[in-house]
């Protein structure tokens, strides 16, 4: 059976500024997406990722298809009025500039899909990211399906070792979508000079090499698409398929142990670790530090397995530790150097006036005869 997987994340507004949705809130679009599994949709799950909420929905329509499109801004509506209703912090962010216009992909939202041949075992991952862009999976998703040393299923599974397909975004290009195929492993150098800087880069898509599937879809899109400014698409999702001529759920998650430094942090202007944290998880210290939650479900003719809670397990308590030090070293240094993102990704204006204004105030000294 031919399902397809759509998962978005959208901010419709929250309690505490941008700490976390509402009980309310999230009841009032998971209500309306469950409304439909009757008519548009086969299943659908829904659940919270800081100040986003993660929406799954498995149905029969292929992309981008409008009936969707429908059932989803429904949902967000509804969320949204519920969140005015309720006195919520920033009501409608994702969907407010992207107006009632029906769109979904480019725009406020972020959206990951992918239609999938069911295997008869077929299990794959959704992780969710607030404080962050969608090249925060790039780490992570290279070191999972390109190097031994973190996936030894590319040395032990036959089909696995011929490697993967990246396609990979080049975001600030502003007219048109922009990729870059590269094939692991020949081209892993080139995927290094790319996806070191998140920033610009951003892994779209991911293929097996051995059967064509496709593995990993993530919400990844044009910068400039979205809100007119440089960082406007922040907070991705992603789907991950697993096991078979994927690497396996172990060899997916194990690398976001390392919490590597991502942009998104406080106002989207600072560095902070990605940290790996259990569902419906809120953001605290210093709007943060930037999370990820992954729930793992297995599907069998559209229906899902209630997911399991992959970060909810002990170990990551002790990452948790480490990466919460990593947090407040990092924040003792203030805006000073690596703590603040550079100045072109900033979108904020007050430091935009605060240059300009100190501009004409520089003088030039001419130096001594
Ligand atoms: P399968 O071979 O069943 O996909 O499992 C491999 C695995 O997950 C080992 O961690
Ligand atoms: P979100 O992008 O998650 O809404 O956060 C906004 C912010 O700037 C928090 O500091
Ligand atoms: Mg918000
Ligand atoms: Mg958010």
């Amino acid at each position: 059976m031919k399902t397809t997987l759509t998962a978005v994340r959208v901010d419709l507004g929250a309690v505490g500024g941008h700490l976390q949705p509402s009980e309310q809130l999230v009841s009032a679009v998971r209500a309306s997406v469950e409304e439909k599994t009757d008519s548009f949709l086969i299943d659908c799950w829904v659940n919270f990722t800081g100040d986003d909420i993660t929406i799954l929905c498995t149905h029969e329509n292929g992309l981008d298809s409008p009936k969707i499109r429908d059932v989803l801004w429904d949902a967000f509506e509804k969320g949204a009025s519920t969140a005015s209703e309720l006195g919520l912090y920033g009501v409608g962010q994702d969907i407010r500039d992207a107006g009632m216009t029906g769109a979904i992909k480019g725009l406020g939202p972020a959206l990951a899909e992918m239609i999938v041949e069911e295997r008869p075992n077929e299990a794959f991952l959704i992780f969710s990211i607030d404080k962050a862009l969608p090249g925060a999976f790039n780490l992570p998703f290279y070191l999972a399906f390109a190097d031994p040393m973190h996936c030894p299923g590319l040395i032990l599974s036959p089909r696995m070792r011929q490697g993967f397909r990246l396609v990979i975004m080049d975001v600030l290009y502003k007219e048109y979508d922009r990729e870059i195929e590269l094939n692991a492993p020949e081209d892993i150098y080139n995927m290094a000079a790319l996806l070191r800087d998140q920033n610009r880069y951003a892994i779209r898509r991911i293929e097996s090499r051995s059967t064509g599937e496709q593995a990993v879809a993530s919400s990844t899109a044009r910068m400039s698409n979205i809100a007119g400014k440089i960082i406007g698409k922040d907070d991705p999702v992603a789907i991950v398929r697993i096991q078979d001529a994927f690497p396996s759920a172990g060899e997916v998650v194990a690398p976001f142990q390392i919490g590597p430094y991502v942009g998104g942090f406080m106002r989207g202007c600072h560095h902070g670790p990605l940290m790996p944290v259990p569902l419906n998880t809120k953001v605290s210290f210093f709007d943060g530090p930037p999370i990820v939650s992954c729930a793992a479900f297995g599907l069998r003719e559209g229906r899902l397995t209630p997911p399991v809670d992959v970060f909810e397990h002990p170990l990551w308590d002790h990452v948790r530790a480490r990466l919460a030090e990593k947090t407040v070293e990092i924040r003792r240094q203030g805006f000073f150097g690596n703590a603040m993102q550079p100045f072109e990704t900033i979108h904020y204006g007050g430091l935009i006036n605060i240059l300009r204004d100190l501009d004409e105030r520089f003088e030039i000294r001419h130096p001594p005869d």
